[in-house]
């Protein structure tokens, strides 16, 4: 069936965090929000249907995972990602930023450090912190309109206290899709310093046209053994609401302190939505996430053409994956906070500030094109005019 993703549908009123939280924590009337990640679209009609006929049945108490929600997350990880699981190494979590807290909490001590490379996903950061670790940066390069790893620098930053490093594979906010090599000396370095590393892919499913998302464990049965993988769909499918995630581990000495960790919380039984959702998607999703994929892919190319001949003065860090465009605005000369008022004040847009990913991310910010291609428009128009204004003010 063909989906129709300019269709416009409203998200007031329904608790969304993107839409109806904005103007308590923006102060700001009448913004367009194209901040937090997640879409304004439907999920797929398979996903809603098994949802519609869950919710006929009236009855929702305490829920497993049946052997059919394995089989069809170890079939999505196996035919869109080539990558062969098996059903012990799959332990569920509500989320991946509680997974990834319960990570720090389960293979560190307080004092202990953990690396993490700015500018990057603001939680990875919280969940170290919050847990009375200790942050170790390792911040990307970006050279040329893209970011790339510091090798030498993770290197010379390696001591006996980093215990984890955490990977945003692809990278939020700079839409990296990290190569085979780029992976693979990562790897090496961390394994050389018997670091753990956590890969976190819940955008893994996201990428565009002429890239390959290659899953950290998939590298090599030594990669397996060296790494926790996190997936969800709740980023392909528009389903962060519902809760679900799959933590890919294929250690079974790590498995079971992960595990233990989960059972002192309680956290063994599911969302009844959650399973279903995800078994239907990962079973019936991928024709849906084509043509998606093909949507986000003319929204990128809109947004580009839009900046390049209308907002010269900003520039498009091209994402390979996600639906986040990183824009660099450096060229406006206004330091973080004035960057933010303006965009709040003058341009009434909702987006992510750049500083909030850490370092690098000052004079960066992060929009969010996942959403009719009528509501972007509306949102470069808007920042087209306030910069206009500035120059005419200017002049
Ligand atoms: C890299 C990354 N990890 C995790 C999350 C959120 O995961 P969850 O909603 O499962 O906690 C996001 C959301 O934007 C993300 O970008």
């Amino acid at each position: 069936m063909q989906y129709n993703f300019d269709k416009v549908i409203d998200r007031f009123h329904t608790a969304s965090v993107k839409w109806d939280e904005q103007e308590k924590l923006f102060g700001q009337k009448d913004l367009l929000p194209l901040w937090v990640a997640d879409m304004d679209f439907q999920l797929p009609a398979p996903v809603l249907e098994a949802m519609r006929a869950r919710v006929d049945h009236g009855i929702f108490g305490y829920t497993e995972r049946p052997e059919s929600y394995y089989e069809a997350v170890i079939g999505w990880m196996q035919r869109r990602h080539g990558w062969q699981i098996q059903k012990e190494w799959i332990c569920y979590c509500p989320g991946v930023v509680p997974a990834l807290s319960y990570l720090v909490q389960s293979f560190t001590k307080p004092g202990e450090k953990v690396m993490i490379q700015p500018p990057v996903y603001p939680p990875f950061s919280g969940v170290v912190t919050a847990n009375g670790r200790e942050v170790v940066e390792n911040p990307l390069k970006y050279e040329d309109g893209r970011l790339t790893m510091d090798f030498d620098d993770m290197r010379s930053k390696m001591d006996p206290d980093v215990k984890l490093f955490i990977l945003c594979n692809p990278h939020n906010p700079g839409g990296r899709v990290w190569t085979r090599e780029e992976l693979t000396e990562l790897g090496n370095i961390c394994m050389e310093n018997n670091v753990m590393v956590i890969s976190d892919e819940i955008h893994g499913d996201l990428v565009l046209k002429g890239h390959t998302h290659i899953p950290f464990a998939s590298i090599s049965e030594e990669f397996a053994q060296h790494s926790i993988v996190c997936t969800a769909p709740s980023k392909t499918f528009n389903m962060a609401g519902l809760q679900t995630s799959n933590i890919i581990i294929a250690n079974e000495e790590w498995r079971n302190a992960f595990q233990h960790t989960l059972n002192i919380l309680s956290l063994r039984l599911t969302n009844t939505f959650g399973v279903v959702a995800t078994e239907s998607a990962y079973r019936y999703g991928d024709e849906w996430l084509d043509q998606l994929l093909e949507y986000l892919q003319g929204n990128l190319a809109f947004l580009t053409s839009f900046i390049e001949s209308r907002i010269p003065k900003i520039k498009v860090v091209q994402p390979e994956a996600t639906y986040l465009v990183w824009l660099d605005c450096r060229e406006l000369g206004m330091d973080e906070k004035s960057l933010q008022r303006f965009l709040l004040t003058q341009a009434k847009v909702a987006v992510n500030q750049g500083y909030t990913f850490g370092q690098g991310g000052e004079q960066f910010i992060r929009l969010n094109i996942a959403c009719p291609r009528s509501i972007l428009e509306e949102g470069l128009k808007r920042i087209e005019q306030a910069v206009n204004s500035l120059q005419s003010v200017a002049n």
